[in-house]
């Protein structure tokens, strides 16, 4: 906009002062031109009184007053006092004007392509006229180059106006920007992102002093919801264990009750350690939603960490579950990762649990590396089943807390509390890797995990305990 409005401005500005600059140039060399001419007709009206030679009286004339041609009318006879155009370069019209007419008389016109100014003198004492032709083309140039130089100031003014306009533009959009990049931030989950104090601005100070103090409400708000969700967990967790301990003793005395008060113990045991467990992974969960998770990290081969996790997790599952075969794929070998191993051994027992859940037990556990390209790799381990799988609508809603599929309603397990996926991803993202769900070739489900690779020496130099793991 600033450089239409700059183009606009300097073209008629330009135009304006091209066609006055004309206009008042032409005026001048037209009045001159009337001077001189009638200058030169006198001389030759007087001289002629003296001599009757008018070739040399002309040429005289013609003398004096540079780019012209001088012209003598007498009674129908015409003399000049050049040889380079005859008097057919003068207007018909203002010869007749001249001649007839008996009035002097000018006219700019062109010739060849060239401007001319013609003037024309009737002299009474010879009953003739004197003309007399100007070549302008002098003015052309000058007009050509003030054209030019017009031009370039155009340009110029519109490419300034331009570059300020940009300079203006982003100078004031400039606030907008870092708002933008402060939401973008805090939305990716960065709620320490504030705004840069503008006092010296009262108009920006208003904007980011009022959004600072949102995402303050906003921070405090999300932490205070964390912090209740981690002491109830923890308020709970002392009367489950309590009543967990009870209802133990009461299970090695359950010989002595009678049949429909054994069920009623082993149900109410069931939902204990179901509630338990939910308590458990719960005030898990609200200690990384309050940024409060320590995570510490090893460095281990991938393919042994992944072997020992499997072994680990087969013993909480049901005897009869069949070990997953586990390949690590040779490409593997010599990448290291930097993990929790606590925090990996529960990611796995979560993928296989499900898998001997709703799949009928994971038939692979595969080791292999991402599809990341530069020096370090990512490597991916992914956990499959021969199941019924998952359909499409719910392979990203099983990694929401409380989210429990309809495998789980269709086999009846009352054993899962829908929190299981959620704290694999929630692991997962602590130590910088993502989590998917997808069709195995098999037809069940298949989870992947993939977790940043790190060099050797680089991740020595990091701390080992934090709250977020490698970037
Ligand atoms: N291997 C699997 N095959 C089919 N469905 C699965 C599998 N693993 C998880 N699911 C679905 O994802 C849901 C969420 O799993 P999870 O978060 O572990 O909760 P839970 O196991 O307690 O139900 C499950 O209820 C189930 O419907
Ligand atoms: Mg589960």
């Amino acid at each position: 906009m600033f450089a239409l409005g700059a183009l606009v401005l300097s073209v008629s500005m330009g135009a304006l002062s091209y066609f006055t600059t004309r206009h008042i140039l032409v005026d001048q060399r037209e009045s001159a031109a009337v001077s001189d001419a009638f200058v030169n007709a006198t001389y030759v009206s007087q001289h002629l009184a003296a001599t009757a030679n008018i070739d040399e009286t002309l040429t005289t004339a013609n003398k004096v007053t540079q780019y012209s041609h001088s012209f003598l009318e007498e009674r129908g006879t015409w003399y000049r006092g050049t040889l380079q155009v005859t008097q057919d370069a003068i207007p018909a019209s203002l010869r007749s004007m001249v001649i007839t007419g008996g009035i002097a008389a000018s006219q700019t016109y062109s010739l060849h392509g060239t401007p001319q100014i013609a003037v024309g003198v009737p002299i009474k004492s010879i009953h003739g006229a004197y003309f007399e032709i100007f070549d302008i083309s002098s003015l052309g140039h000058t007009l050509n180059v003030l054209e030019l130089a017009l031009v370039v100031l155009v340009v110029v003014i519109t490419a300034l106006g331009a570059a300020f306009g940009r300079w203006a533009s982003g100078r004031s959009l400039h606030p907008l920007t870092s708002v933008s990049r402060a939401a973008v931030a805090i939305a990716g989950g960065d709620l320490g992102t504030r705004l840069a104090s503008t006092a010296g601005d009262p108009d920006l100070a208003a904007l980011t002093s009022s959004f600072n103090r949102m995402v303050d409400q906003l921070q405090e708000r999300i932490e205070r919801e964390a912090r209740f969700t981690s002491d109830v967990s923890h308020e709970l967790r002392s009367p489950l264990t309590t009543l967990a301990a009870s209802l133990e003793v009461l299970e090695s005395q359950s010989e002595s009750l009678t049949p429909q008060a054994r069920r009623a113990l082993e149900l109410l045991a069931a939902d204990v350690r179901r509630f338990q467990r939910m308590v458990g992974d719960l005030l898990e969960i609200s200690r990384s939603d309050s940024g409060s998770a320590e995570i510490s990290l090893e460095e281990v081969d991938p393919g042994e960490l992944v072997r020992r996790a499997v072994a680990a997790a087969q013993r909480t599952l049901p005897i009869d579950t069949a070990p997953p075969h586990v390949e690590v794929d040779p490409e593997v070998h010599g990448t290291h990762l930097w993990v929790d191993k606590r925090r990996f051994e529960r990611i796995m027992s979560n993928l296989l649990e499900n898998a001997s859940l709703y799949g009928g037990g994971a038939t692979a556990v595969r080791v292999s590396l991402g599809n990341g390209s530069g020096p370090v790799h990512s490597v991916r381990v992914s956990v499959e089943d021969a199941g019924p799988g998952l359909p499409p609508a719910e392979r990203m809603r099983v990694f929401e807390r409380f989210y429990r599929g309809h495998a789980a309603f269709k086999r009846g397990a009352g054993t899962g509390t829908g929190l299981g996926l959620a704290l694999v991803a929630e692991h997962v993202r602590l130590h910088g890797g993502k989590v998917w769900a997808e069709e195995a070739d098999s037809g069940g489900a298949k989870f992947t995990i993939e977790l940043p690779g790190q060099p050797a020496e680089a991740a020595e130099d990091e701390e080992l305990v934090g709250g977020n793991g490698p970037a």
